[in-house]
């Protein structure tokens, strides 16, 4: 790929996701168009990969490279262009909580390589900066899969057939498929809620869950909403993960009985996540769940929107 010219100061943002959409635990994900967190990088005399400020953080992310997403997926990324004596400054902007199932290590990882990547030339392709972006979220949950990382980067509905091999595909984005994705104000580590999961499964479980996102494929690229509502039902992670959300069935039974084609966890939780046909149903849907957390006693926020085809993006 020819490079671009070096740019002075980039700023970019990258987007909050939806990941395992029900029945692809680690294998699929999407992006929505808000909230999204903001790397500003920019030149600078003093040798090596610096960060300078982070806002959003409540005070809980160190300054250090090695102790955020987005120092850690830009350094890899330096490193491996043999740059490292690069002088670069950056700013960590956090608009999403910690630990909210909204993908928030994943963007700050993505935003950190992508914004170097473009303050320096651009030398690698949006897909190339993938492993330099898993390697920024794993060092934060420990575990590698693409299934927030890939849809922040490239936008869209990404499938991951192999997480090792980083082997992903793009789908097509249905037109009228809508988000409605509910945060209620708790706290759930991605640690925890993969430690919870059963190490093995029944047969007839994988075999339900096999059916099921091959359905969810399917309905996707012939856009068959019918088909999509049918496939979206998780048997391996929501029913042991839903005990970690408060009012979980009553908000998914207020997602069904407001229209939604399907309802679930979104990634490791809190947040819970339904797709819809439309807007106007999105946007009854998410009331319908935004209240049942406000019946409980928990703040939440709610993001209705439709699926974020960009991906990270430069904001100015
Ligand atoms: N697929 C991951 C999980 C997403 O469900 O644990 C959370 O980072």
């Amino acid at each position: 790929m020819a490079q671009a010219p070096e740019m002075k100061e980039v700023k970019v943002f990258a987007p909050a996701t939806v990941a395992n959409v029900a029945c692809g635990y680690d294998v699929l994900g999407f992006a929505i168009d808000a909230p999204g967190d903001e790397v500003i990088v920019r030149h600078s005399s003093k040798p090596g990969l610096r960060i300078t400020k982070i806002t959003g953080d409540g005070g809980k992310l160190p300054k250090t490279v090695e102790g955020n997403t987005a120092g850690v997926s830009a350094q890899d990324l330096l490193r491996h262009l043999g740059m490292m004596d690069r002088g670069i400054e950056m700013e960590i902007h956090k608009k999403m909580p910690f630990g909210s199932g909204l993908g928030s290590s994943a963007a700050s990882a993505v935003a950190g390589v992508y914004a170097v990547n473009k303050l320096i030339g651009e030398p690698l392709s949006k897909k190339q900066l993938l492993p330099f972006a898993m390697t920024g979220e794993a060092s934060a949950d420990g575990a590698y899969h693409a299934d927030n990382v890939g849809p922040c980067l490239l936008g869209g509905i990404v499938f991951i057939r192999s997480n090792q091999e980083l082997d992903i595909a793009q789908l097509p984005v249905p037109k009228n498929l809508w988000a409605a994705v509910v945060h209620p104000d708790i706290e759930i580590l991605t640690k925890v809620a993969r430690e919870i999961l059963p190490k093995d499964i029944p047969i007839v479980n994988a075999t339900q869950q096999i059916g099921n996102l091959g359905g969810l494929i399917c309905g996707i690229i012939q856009e068959d909403y019918g088909m999509i509502s049918r496939s979206i039902h998780d048997v391996i992670a929501e029913p042991h993960r839903q005990k970690l959300i408060p009012e979980f069935y009553r908000a998914k039974r207020a997602a069904q009985s407001n229209g939604a084609l399907g309802f679930s966890i979104s990634g490791a939780g809190p947040s819970v996540f339904a797709l819809c046909e439309g807007e106007e149903t999105a946007q009854k849907v998410g009331k319908a769940v935004a209240q049942v957390f406000t019946d409980a006693g928990l703040e939440n926020q709610t993001h209705v929107s439709r699926i974020n085809q960009k991906g990270v993006h430069v904001i100015s």
